[in-house]
């Protein structure tokens, strides 16, 4: 059993704290994304998991044992870089296998663990060659492969696509997604990108400045953002927010938006065009932008500056031309003064 809470966690480095108190649980088995702004504090909070850095306050507990001082080796974890970490002079297979010679298990059990591994990385054609012959994608299935030969209750991955591509990052991505379904172990992914997170996550924890903003599946980060961080995080392009003071007091009434509600959240694709000009927001196109399954309107509001809408790829919108905005009173997010928000 790998459960893991984390109760009050912090970090220091001197003075200066940057794990600013952490709760949480992570399920037996469940795929856990950290996600939030870079500097933020996902890498320090997934290492002293990891034991790779010290605990200055709080409790580490794994499968019910606290775990603040116990070695990193004897933690149940194994660890996924970025930087892949692969020793250049073994080949794919004696990388793969080195963890296992250090602990020294029995060659024929180091034999079957590692060909098990090759086979589920679609490693075979490639173990007898070295890093420097591999592409970014082949040696991260190497790293992985080396995680997974050390049998760990807990992965922990440190955004190990942030050196790949575009399309293989996507690629990786599906196959990171399988190897969960296949070994249901607990996993613990580390990234800054919310797409990452949305698409791995059975829980995403999103994390400001050593803090957690929200924690929540996929869904309740996008249709109940707690906050206008969160709100803003999550979904692409941003959701569109606007201060309901000055010129904008009239978007209370035409949203049926309660007194305490001082900002309003509306999802690009929550924007429409009124048909008949009478919308809630007057703007003008500044420029669109055609992506083939949709096109991205960029809109300025006087007295607010820009907001972004998608529309129908087919839609036809004359740069310059002067449109009504509306949105479904159901897809309006409402905050308060604070930033909370409201319901
Ligand atoms: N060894 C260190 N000494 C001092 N500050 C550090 C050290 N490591 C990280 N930090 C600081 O801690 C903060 C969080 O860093 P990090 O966990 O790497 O963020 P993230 O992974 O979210 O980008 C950053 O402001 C960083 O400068
Ligand atoms: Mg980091």
């Amino acid at each position: 059993m790998a459960k893991l809470e984390l109760k009050d966690i912090r970090k220091s480095y001197g003075s200066v704290e940057i794990i600013k108190g952490i709760d949480l649980a992570v399920e037996d088995g469940e795929f856990c994304v950290f996600v939030g702004p870079s500097g933020c504090g996902k890498s320090t909070l997934l290492r002293m998991i990891a034991g790779l850095e010290d605990i200055t306050g709080g409790t580490l507990e794994i499968g019910g044992t606290r775990m603040n001082d116990i070695a990193p080796a004897r933690r149940g974890v194994a660890m996924v870089f970025q930087s892949y970490a692969l020793y250049p002079h073994l080949t794919v297979k004696e990388n793969i296998a080195f963890g296992l010679k250090v602990r020294k298990v029995a060659a024929d059990r180091i034999e079957e663990l590692v060909s098990e591994a090759v086979t589920m990385l679609q490693l075979e054609k490639l173990t007898e060659r070295y890093p420097r012959e591999l592409s970014g994608g082949q040696r991260q299935r190497v790293a992985i492969g080396r995680a997974i030969v050390g049998e760990p209750e807990t992965f922990l991955f440190d955004e190990p696509l942030s050196n790949l591509d575009a399309e293989l990052r996507v690629h990786m991505r599906t196959q990171i997604s399988e190897l969960h379904e296949r070994l249901k172990r607990t996993m613990i992914y580390v990234t800054h990108d919310q797409v990452e997170a949305m698409t791995l996550a059975d829980k995403i924890v999103l994390l400001r400045d050593g803090r957690i903003e929200q924690v929540g599946t996929p869904h309740d980060l996008y249709e109940r953002p707690q906050n206008l961080f969160a709100a803003q995080f999550i979904g692409a392009p941003k959701m569109n927010i606007f201060e309901l003071t000055g010129s904008f007091e009239g978007l209370r009434a035409a949203f049926r938006l309660d007194r305490s509600a001082r900002y309003c959240g509306i999802r690009p694709d929550s924007l429409t065009i009124a048909p008949d000009g009478e919308g809630a927001l007057a703007a003008r196109v500044r420029l669109t932008e055609y992506l083939g399954n949709a096109r991205l309107v960029h809109a300025d509001v006087e007295g607010h500056g820009s907001v972004i809408l998608e529309q129908p790829a087919g839609a036809e919108i004359a740069t310059g031309s002067r449109i009504a905005l509306s949105a479904r009173r159901d897809s309006i997010h409402a905050f308060r003064e604070n930033g909370n928000r409201i319901e």
